[in-house]
C-alpha cells in the first residue's frame, strides 16, 4: 500500500502565499515517489495551485464540496468546479465542518457519493470529542460516522481514504499516542472488512491531530497508520517535508 501524506491548510494562505510555499516545497519533493503527497489549499488558491502542480506528482485537494453539480446553492462549490481544476482529492466530514458548520452524517454521505461519482477521491474524516472518549464511546462514534458516510458506496471503498482525527487532538498540540491511534485504526480496518470484504487491506487509514515533525516517526511505525492528514505543521514547507521524510523512512 502506498502511504499518503496530506496537508490541510484550512483557512490559511492567500493565493500569493500559497504560490510562495509551493516555490519552496516542490523542489524538495521533486524526487519523492515512494509516497503520495497531497496539498489542500483554500478554494481561492486552487486554480493557481493547480497550474503550479501540473508538472509535479503532488496531488491537489479541496477542503470541502457540495454534492450537487450546479444550482441555487449560494456560497457552495460543486464537484464539476473541482474536476475542472484537476482536483484529485476532497476532504469530507472534517470535524471543523461537523462542529462549527453543523454538517451531519447524511449530508456527508451525499457528498461522499457525489465525490466518488465524479472521480474525486474523498478523504473521510472521523473522530470523537474528548467527552465521547471519556465516556468510552470512541469506537461507537467512529463506527457510526463511517457506516453512514459510505452507505450506498460500500463497493467503492477502494477509492476512499479515511482519516482518524480525534477532535481533542486537532490544533491542540496534544496528539493521540501511537497506541491510542493504533487501537482506533485497527478497529477501522476491521470495520472496513465488514463493510466491504477484501478492501480492508487497500483502504488507507490516515491519522490527523497535532501531527508534527517530532511525533510523526513514532506514529507511522504503527501497522495500521498509513499516512497523515496534517494541519498546523503543514503550513511550514520545511516541517511538512520533514514529516514526509519520516513516513518514507518508516
Ligand atoms: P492540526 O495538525 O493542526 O492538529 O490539524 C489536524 C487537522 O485537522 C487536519 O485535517
Amino acid at each position: 500500500m502506498r502511504y499518503l501524506v496530506s496537508a490541510n491548510w484550512k483557512m490559511n494562505k492567500t493565493v500569493a502565499e500559497s504560490l510562495e510555499y509551493l516555490e519552496i516545497f516542490l523542489p524538495k519533493v521533486e524526487d519523492i515517489t515512494a509516497v503520495d503527497i497531497m496539498i489542500a489549499p483554500s478554494f481561492t488558491a486552487l486554480a493557481s495551485a493547480s497550474l503550479k502542480l501540473e508538472h509535479s506528482h503532488v496531488y491537489l485537494g479541496a477542503q470541502n464540496m457540495y454534492y450537487m453539480d450546479k444550482g441555487a446553492f449560494t456560497g457552495e462549490i460543486s464537484p464539476l468546479m473541482l474536476t475542472e481544476l484537476d482536483v484529485d482529492y476532497v476532504i469530507l466530514g472534517h470535524s471543523e465542518r461537523r462542529h462549527l458548520f453543523c454538517e451531519k452524517d447524511d449530508l456527508i454521505n451525499k457528498k461522499m457519493i457525489s465525490a466518488v461519482e465524479h472521480g474525486i477521491r474523498p478523504i473521510l474524516c472521523v473522530g470523537e470529542t474528548l467527552e465521547e472518549r471519556e465516556l468510552g464511546k470512541t469506537l461507537n462514534v467512529v463506527e457510526k460516522q463511517i457506516r453512514t458516510a459510505v452507505a450506498g458506496i460500500e463497493k467503492d471503498m477502494i477509492y476512499i481514504d479515511i482519516a482518524y482525527e480525534p477532535v481533542w487532538a486537532i490544533g491542540t498540540g496534544v496528539n493521540a499516542t501511537p497506541k491510542q491511534a493504533q487501537e482506533v485504526h485497527r478497529f477501522i480496518r476491521e470495520l472496513i472488512s465488514d463493510i466491504s470484504k477484501g478492501n480492508d487491506e487497500k483502504t488507507r487509514i490516515l491519522y490527523g491531530g497535532s501531527v508534527n515533525d517530532k511525533n510523526a516517526s513514532e506514529l507511522i511505525k504503527e501497522p495500521d497508520i498509513n499516512g497523515f492528514l496534517v494541519g498546523t505543521a503543514s503550513l511550514d514547507p520545511d516541517k511538512f517535508f520533514n514529516i514526509i521524510s519520516h513516513v518514507i523512512e518508516a
